[in-house]
């Protein structure tokens, strides 16, 4: 039971008188309950949202183009398969969001996508760390961080699927935490009585989730060096990538960031810049029109380089940010929010995971061709949904094809799948494609 004086004094010095009046409408242990989860609560980092960035000071950051990931495509991709090999690599996704905009609350993997096979997204992230797996001749650890939204349906949904063929207890779920959503004039709200009105605190809440849940212990005590980290709603987000960890390895980054270039200047993307001599992830919803069409002296968009939300973290670099005691900043944002006994607009906080991108002493951005690694599934229409996601996915496969001599025509809307447990990767696609067929004129399905 939390020291009530104590409790009353941070509540009254934050204007959260209100929740004690309601803590005295409640009985017995439904009150113990609510003032233990006020008491858990820092109420100070809820009064200071992340301070805006100065979009006109962003400087470049280091990435790696094209011409230099091909130059150095040898020795960082050897370098990269040390590690996979050596165990020194996990897998991390990222499947704690709730799927609103795409109209369902179950969580997001569950979601079927893959057009012939009809698998689910689980399913597909799940075969493409089972391919690595196979492929390296060890079982990758995969952690799959959930939310309390999430957590339960997502451990069904594995455990239903036997895991997708995962062995036993590679899939490592824990589950990310609350923080409360509230309203305009910054009182705190409930959900119903005796209980706070809170949602996940976003992929960022991964990073204290890991450390809690003793995950980030674990995988230091395994030997893992490096977090391959991805998000759920892109399908194609590779997990088996050499250059990546190769490059992570060489560079003793702290975290490597893929960028692509930008469809269009207003695409609803992070941005990897530096402000005040370190890396950040500027967010699309920080950044004005005007802002995003900003160009350097030497005519270079500033917000060129978008981030698909794929990294590669170094543990030693997370394991230092606990030590120190480091907590991720909170952001917030505009929303209708359903509280009782009224719904109202209010704040929804949340961390984002890539504000741990200026903690790091050495940051590099890798290029990627967004065609072979981004299909994010977030809209249930028009871009960037389940239809575009699957057009790519498409696009990518006919490309392997022709890459290793099909003829490929398609009608416009025939569709080519290819299982992550055949080919989760162009180079094995082009090792493994026997000649089966010599061209292909509609539906294509190829399955392991
Ligand atoms: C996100 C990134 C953006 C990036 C884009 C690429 C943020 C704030 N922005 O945008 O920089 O360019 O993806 O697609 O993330 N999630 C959790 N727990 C949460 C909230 C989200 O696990 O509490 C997971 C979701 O399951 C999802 C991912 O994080 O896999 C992305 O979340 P979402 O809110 O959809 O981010 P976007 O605004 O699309």
């Amino acid at each position: 039971m939390p020291d009530a004086f104590a409790l009353a004094d941070t509540l009254a010095k934050h204007g959260q008188t209100h929740l004690l009046e309601h803590a005295k409408t409640l009985d017995g242990d439904a009150r113990a309950a609510f003032c233990a989860r006020l008491a858990a609560i820092d109420w100070a980092e809820l009064q200071h949202p992340s301070e805006l960035p100065v979009a006109s000071a962003a400087a470049k950051s280091r990435v790696l183009d094209q011409a230099e990931r091909t130059r150095r495509a040898a020795e960082l991709t050897a370098r990269g398969e040390a590690a996979f090999t050596a165990g020194a690599v996990a897998v991390l996704m990222v499947a704690g969001g709730q799927g609103t905009r795409l109209g369902s609350s179950a969580p997001k993997g569950c979601y079927t996508i893959a057009p012939h096979s009809g698998k689910s997204i689980y399913q597909l992230q799940a075969e493409k760390v089972l391919s690595l797996s196979r492929r390296v001749g060890r079982a990758v650890p995969f952690l799959v961080m959930t939310s309390p939204a999430t957590d339960a349906e997502t451990r069904q949904f594995f455990a239903a699927h036997s895991d997708f063929g995962l062995a036993a207890g590679q899939a490592r779920f824990f589950s990310q935490g609350t923080v409360p959503s509230i309203a305009l004039d910054g009182k705190a709200l409930l959900a119903a009585p005796g209980k706070l009105l809170e949602n996940p605190d976003g992929h960022g809440g991964c990073h204290t989730a890991l450390v809690d849940s003793g995950n980030l212990a674990r995988l230091s005590k395994e030997g893992v060096r490096q977090i391959v980290y991805i998000q759920v709603d892109n399908i194609l987000a590779p997990v088996d990538d050499a250059l990546l960890v190769g490059l992570a390895e060489a560079e003793k980054a702290d975290v490597v960031s893929k960028v692509l270039e930008k469809a269009h200047p207003d695409e609803k993307l992070g941005h990897l810049v530096k402000v005040a001599g370190r890396d950040r992830i500027v967010e699309y919803t920080e950044l004005t029109p005007e802002q995003t069409r900003l160009r350097h002296p030497d005519g270079e968009v500033i917000y060129r380089w978008g981030s698909p939300a794929m990294h590669c973290w170094s543990v030693a670099f997370l394991d230092r940010l606990h030590q120190r005691g480091y907590k991720l900043p909170l952001h917030r944002s505009k929303k209708p929010l359903k509280a009782w006994p009224a719904e109202t607009t209010g704040w929804k906080n949340e961390r984002f995971i890539f504000d741990l991108v200026p903690e790091a002493d050495v940051s590099v951005g890798v290029v990627i061709e967004r065609g072979d690694e981004f299909a994010p599934v977030k809209n249930k229409d028009g871009d960037d949904s389940a239809v575009t996601a699957v057009q790519i996915a498409s696009a990518q496969y006919v490309g392997w094809l022709r890459a290793a001599g099909v003829r490929v025509e398609l009608p416009a809307n025939a569709r080519v799948e290819i299982s992550p447990l055949f080919a989760a990767t162009r180079e094995q696609f082009l090792a493994r494609w026997d000649k089966r067929v010599a061209a292909v004129t509609g539906d294509y399905y190829l399955e392991a």
